[in-house]
């Protein structure tokens, strides 16, 4: 958690403008509670007209630690019984819970015995950019994808690759980065936030954030007219589709090259997107290739290659998918299927990306060796419980003229 003081445009801001946060809480009140008992009494007690009145809608979400609350959900439930009693107490009647459009969302947060009450002004999960086309579930979450990039030092400095791009999260964010967009503005014109409904909402505040926003991707543009080539490549016909799909609800389309190819055979100078970029310049390559979430260890071995049939529940069915092209005809188990993925990986990065930095995210450690590189950093990152590393790869740069091995010059004399 990060914690910052600032006023009501400034939480509006940073509801819009932070790439890698999940939630902007605001504080409200911190008590001991020693207790359910104890809880139950500080929500009886606390000021709730300050913020609900009877025909409000709440909800309360709590997170726990410690030994002395260890199920969020009572936790809940006694909150919102103290919350509720107190205006029946009062009035006879009492706002009722809504878990999906509540006006107001509570945050409890308890650290042993240290309460913490807050109001929840984002609501849904920032991740919700809003520039998802489809209901897949993508892999990995929008925050997630601009905190990897973060970590990578990527500064739209150079141009941008995903090899395995799946619905192109990490190219989509890329280019926000890259044009300086806030990555709310979609979700303001969509999804909204929790603050819009808050009694002390001040729209025109708002306006001027969101108009703030929009002027600074515009100066952007202005003075960087030629942003960086971000490009895309993904085996499955339908994650192409949805890439595209979303880079344009992203407003990003105009910077973003898609392509289907197995990335082993994907050649960038004879794309169409070949002639924007020097093919040997350093590019920065960002990619998350499969590592068994679905294919890996448990399920039985058949014939099969990986490849887009593992990503048909969240890319949907496509007529035109032609499965012969990608399945191969050997007989392997899920982990050399997986392997051969990694393995195709390295092959185009070694020809394709000469003297370019790559960061490949693995849950994996036994099917990213397949990629026959050594990494020359590890940074450690937790996903959905997984122990995952996101693995630097530096990439030779181009061998010069009339460079022959050693070996070869040996065999000579
Ligand atoms: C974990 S998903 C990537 C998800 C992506 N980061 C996103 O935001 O949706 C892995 C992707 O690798 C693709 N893939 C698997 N084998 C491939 C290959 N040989 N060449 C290119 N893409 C491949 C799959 O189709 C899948 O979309």
């Amino acid at each position: 958690m990060v914690s910052f003081v600032g006023d009501l445009g400034f939480l509006y801001k940073a509801n819009l403008c932070l790439r890698t946060a999940l939630k902007i809480l605001k504080p409200i009140h911190t008590a001991r509670v020693q207790d359910e008992d104890a809880l139950y009494k500080l929500f009886y007690e606390f000021p709730w007209e300050d913020y609900l009145d009877v025909d409000s809608k709440f909800v309360i979400d709590s997170v726990v630690h410690g030994t002395r609350f260890t199920h969020s959900q009572y936790a809940s439930q006694k909150a919102k019984d103290g919350l509720v009693d107190q205006f029946r107490d009062k009035y006879k009647e009492r706002p009722s819970v809504d878990l999906n459009r509540p006006d107001l969302r509570i945050n409890l947060h308890i650290q042993q015995d240290l309460c913490t009450l807050s109001l929840d002004s984002s609501g849904a999960s920032l991740h919700h950019r809003g520039y998802r086309t489809a209901t897949n579930i993508a892999p990995l979450n929008e925050v997630l994808a601009a905190g990897l990039i973060q970590l990578s030092g990527w500064k739209g400095d150079s141009d941008f690759l995903d090899p395995m791009c799946g619905s192109g999260t990490f190219l989509i964010e890329g280019a926000l980065m890259a044009a300086n967009v806030a990555p709310g503005l979609i979700r303001s014109e969509t999804i909204g936030y929790a603050f819009e409904r808050w009694p002390d909402h001040n729209p025109r505040t708002f306006e001027e954030c969101l108009e703030n926003a929009r002027r600074i991707g515009a100066e952007t543009r202005t003075a960087a007219p030629t942003p960086p080539v971000i490009i895309g490549n993904d085996i499955h016909p339908g994650a192409v589709t949805l890439a595209g799909q979303g880079s344009e609800t992203a407003r990003v389309a105009g910077m973003i090259d898609v392509f289907r190819n197995d990335c082993e055979m994907f050649n960038i100078t004879a794309s169409s997107a070949g002639a924007k970029i020097a093919p040997n310049a350093p590019k920065l390559v960002v990619t998350n290739p499969p590592w068994g979430k679905r294919i890996g260890a448990g399920e039985p071995a058949g014939r099969r290659r990986a490849g887009p049939g593992d990503y048909d529940d969240e890319y949907g069915d496509e007529d035109s998918f032609d499965r012969d092209t990608t399945v191969g005809s050997n007989d392997i188990s899920a982990e050399e299927a997986l392997e051969q993925v990694w393995n195709s990986l390295g092959v185009f990065l070694k020809r394709e990306c000469p003297d370019s930095s790559a960061f490949v995210l693995s849950g994996n450690p036994e099917v990213s060796r397949a990629i026959r590189m050594r990494a020359s950093r590890k940074h450690v990152v937790g996903i959905g419980g997984v122990d995952c590393r996101l693995l630097r790869y530096d990439i030779l740069p181009p061998k010069p003229p009339g460079y022959a091995p050693r070996q070869r010059l040996e065999e000579r004399d």
